[in-house]
């Protein structure tokens, strides 16, 4: 099979890099266009990088010598990630979109656009359905995906299964959630070294109104929010990768401990279409009581599971647990690679 042509927007960047990791031998994908800001472009990546390089696997062969482009829409290729910093994300995706390119996106700026998928595949595929609104609406060639902010997935991935089940009402959440989240060189070491930082700009805010489109129905062209009230508290701490999660949950119907552990094991609505990324089982129980933890956990399912341990019930509200994400593969690249490969074998990247 001929594979399609991919380019990356903001290929420099804590994403980006994961995007050039996780497309490295990707069996549907080959990456033949970088781009990042002016600062990079006109540069091989590896001189753009400049040392930069934080993953611990080398720059692939083939990628070290690719020049960096500028991130305007002549790329080589039919679909791009976007991994650019949210400044600039909004109207560069735009213009892409315009121009024909279909564009998964990581960055925030269009994730609440009535028009677009929030996207998570095993949850809310028939979003996707919007698209055809969205390119009549804006005159489009191609069209814009999103995924969720890294912490919203990984809660949203394990609260999927239950609302099916028991519909929840409300949501308690906080939140410990890793340094590769806010970019690099992000925190100064001497803000995070023995320390936590109460507070992540914006990142509530996102929890709070996300989930609501994600869980949310299609229903006459449109998609309904889900009726959830949700209060989240977002930590920074000194963990390289994973975002560790405390969440409470009220629900509607009354399972048992164990009705609720058979739900979240026994949901994987992808497993017919076997995708490259799909992990074998999307989320993962622990039943230890000290799982699941960043180091140990964050790579299960090659980063694209969640875990979910410690489900007991919650005295304020029905159930509690603890849930880890790998942020920047479920929580970014990976989350828009799986959009693709979704995509892809509903037709939409032709
Ligand atoms: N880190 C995570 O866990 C995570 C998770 C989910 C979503 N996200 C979102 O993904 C996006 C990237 O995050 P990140 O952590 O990878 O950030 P980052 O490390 O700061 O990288 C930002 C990228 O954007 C490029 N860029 C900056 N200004 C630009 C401009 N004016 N024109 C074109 N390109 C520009 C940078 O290129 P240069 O190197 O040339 O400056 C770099 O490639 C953000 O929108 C973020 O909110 C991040």
């Amino acid at each position: 099979m001929e594979k399609i042509k991919v380019g990356i927007l903001g290929a420099t960047g804590m994403v980006g890099q994961r995007f050039i990791q996780l497309l490295e031998n990707h069996p549907w994908f080959e990456i033949s266009a970088l781009a990042a800001s002016e600062r990079s472009a006109g540069k091989s990546y590896t001189e753009a990088i400049a040392g930069r390089w934080k993953l611990d696997t080398s720059i692939p062969a083939r990628i070290e010598g690719l020049g960096v482009k500028k991130c305007i829409p002549d790329l080589d290729c039919r679909l791009v990630f976007s991994a650019l910093d949210a400044n600039i994300a909004g109207t560069v995706e735009e213009e892409f979109a315009r121009a024909g390119y279909v564009v998964s996106s990581n960055s925030r700026n269009h994730r609440m656009d009535e028009d677009v998928p929030l996207l998570i595949p095993e949850i809310n595929d028939d979003h996707l359905k919007i698209v055809d609104e969205q390119k009549k609406r804006r005159q489009y060639k191609g069209f814009i995906v999103t995924n969720p902010n890294c912490s919203t997935i990984g809660m949203v991935l394990a609260l999927a299964p239950l609302h099916k089940e028991f519909i929840i009402n409300k949501i308690m959440v906080t939140t410990l959630q890793a340094l590769s989240g806010s970019g690099y060189p992000g925190v100064a070491s001497m803000d995070i070294m023995d320390n936590v930082l109460p507070f992540i700009g914006s990142e509530e805010m996102k929890m709070e109104t996300e989930p609501q489109k994600i869980l949310g129905r299609f229903e006459n062209n449109k998609i309904v929010m889900a009726d959830i009230t949700i209060s989240a508290s977002c930590n920074r701490v000194p963990v390289t990768d994973g975002h560790l999660e405390s969440i409470s949950i009220e629900l509607e119907k009354k399972p048992s401990r164990q009705d609720v552990i058979d739900v979240l094991k026994e949901f994987n609505p992808l497993e017919e279409f076997d995708l490259p990324s799909s992990p074998s089982r999307p989320i993962v129980v622990r039943e230890e009581d000290d799982r699941p933890q960043p180091r140990y956990d964050r790579n299960e399912g090659n980063g694209m599971a969640c875990v979910v341990g410690r489900v007991r019930e919650c005295p304020i509200l029905d159930y509690k647990f603890s849930v880890l994400s790998h942020n920047t593969i479920r929580g970014a690249a990976g989350a828009a690679i799986l959009n693709a490969e979704y995509m892809k074998v509903k037709g939409l990247l032709k």
